[in-house]
């Protein structure tokens, strides 16, 4: 079988680093590895008005600039096809027919639609676009005969959703769909970055992000302000590492290399953690280090970005030409969905001699 990656991010904002090593860091290393047929990258722009079809120009504004920061952070156009959801009609056709195989209890029950339907304040006025969406998602994965999906963890629900709506249609109409699996980040803590407030998820409706394209002055004034340990207040202080999101972010961003470079004085993270533990450490050494490290994932990708920006033309034709392919192979999906579906009316011969036949024996 072919091993088909798809993924994707909704433009509803910059890129912040909780996207860059919640999926992006994995999508560059997968790409490096080169162990795939085809490896889709989508910009959701239909999924993201599901919850801003009242705000078009910011989902407008934001599509180049998602495409902008996936170059900056190496992806290579070459390797992945890069495309725009709503560019792809054969997508929103699939997700008409999925629907049919979906209760709304079962929309409802989706621990993702959940919390976000709270968040939203949408109350009992939940547009029918947005609890779709995860019906929506099943037909991107299976348009692509998707079967590998680097995800954050909070996409799990719609893995599982789109799984069930592949054994029901492949059930009723035949097989046609192919089942995905999920590929999470390796670092547990990276699945899920806090917010440099220490709130569970770095959000930018929660105003607690670093940016992709932050300065290096940004990103000093955001990590002198991180949460880390309240009862920490002396120097000679006891610490703690749980919860203390400088420590949470060197657990994902460090290595030895860093220490060496940066702070001499420690071999490794184990050694600064012990040290920050007993007491003696100050919180200024450890967010100093931090600034250090984040500076040096950040800056060229700043750099780069700010290169493609001159190049805009550039930019605009990955996208135009990966949206085109996509529109392929999708199409080729759909045809097939609708031909087991007996939806082939005009395509295929036999529709017209069925009905003679039906007509002659009724
Ligand atoms: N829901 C994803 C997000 O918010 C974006 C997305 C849309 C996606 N369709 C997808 C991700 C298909 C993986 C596969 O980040």
């Amino acid at each position: 079988m072919a091993n088909i990656i798809l993924t994707g991010d909704r433009p509803t904002g910059k890129l912040h680093l909780g996207h860059y090593v919640g999926s992006i860091k994995n999508r560059i290393k997968l790409q490096n590895e080169g162990k795939y047929d085809e490896f889709y990258l989508m910009i959701a722009d239909s999924q993201a008005l599901t919850d801003n079809f009242s705000n078009p120009k910011k989902v407008r504004d934001n599509v180049l600039e998602v495409a902008l920061l996936y170059l900056a952070c190496g992806i290579d156009p070459h390797k992945i096809t890069i495309f725009v959801q709503s560019q792809v009609s054969a997508l929103t056709e699939l997700t008409f027919y999925y629907m049919n195989l979906v209760t709304l209890n079962r929309l409802l029950r989706n621990p993702t639609v959940k919390s976000e339907i709270k968040l939203r304040d949408f109350g009992e006025s939940i547009p029918s676009g947005f609890l779709n969406y995860p019906v929506s998602q099943a037909a991107d994965i299976t348009a692509f005969k998707a079967n590998i999906i680097p995800v954050g963890e909070d996409q799990l629900p719609m893995l599982e959703q789109t799984r069930e709506i592949v054994h029901s249609f492949n059930r009723i109409y035949g097989d046609v769909l192919v089942e995905p699996k999920e590929v999470l980040p390796e670092v547990e803590n990276a699945r899920r970055l806090p917010g440099i407030d220490g709130k569970a998820k770095m959000s930018k409706s929660l105003g607690n992000c670093i940016y992709l394209d932050d300065s290096d002055e940004e990103i000093k004034r955001k990590v002198m302000q991180m949460y880390t340990d309240p009862d920490h207040i002396k120097v000679t202080d006891p610490g703690k590492i749980e919860g203390n999101v400088v420590f949470t972010y060197l657990d994902v961003f460090s290595k030895d290399d860093d220490f060496k470079k940066y702070l001499p004085e420690y071999h490794n993270l184990e050694e600064l953690k012990s040290h920050y533990q007993q007491g003696g450490l100050g919180d200024v050494v450890i967010k100093k280090f931090l600034i250090n490290i984040l500076i040096d994932v950040i800056k060229p990708i700043r750099e780069k970005r700010e290169e493609l920006i001159n190049n805009l033309d550039y930019v605009y034709d990955v996208l135009k030409k990966g949206t085109l392919k996509a529109q392929e192979k999708a199409q080729e999906t759909l045809v097939s969905v609708k031909e087991h579906m007996g939806l082939d009316y005009f395509s295929n011969p036999q529709f017209l001699e069925d009905m003679k036949d039906y007509f002659q024996n009724n």
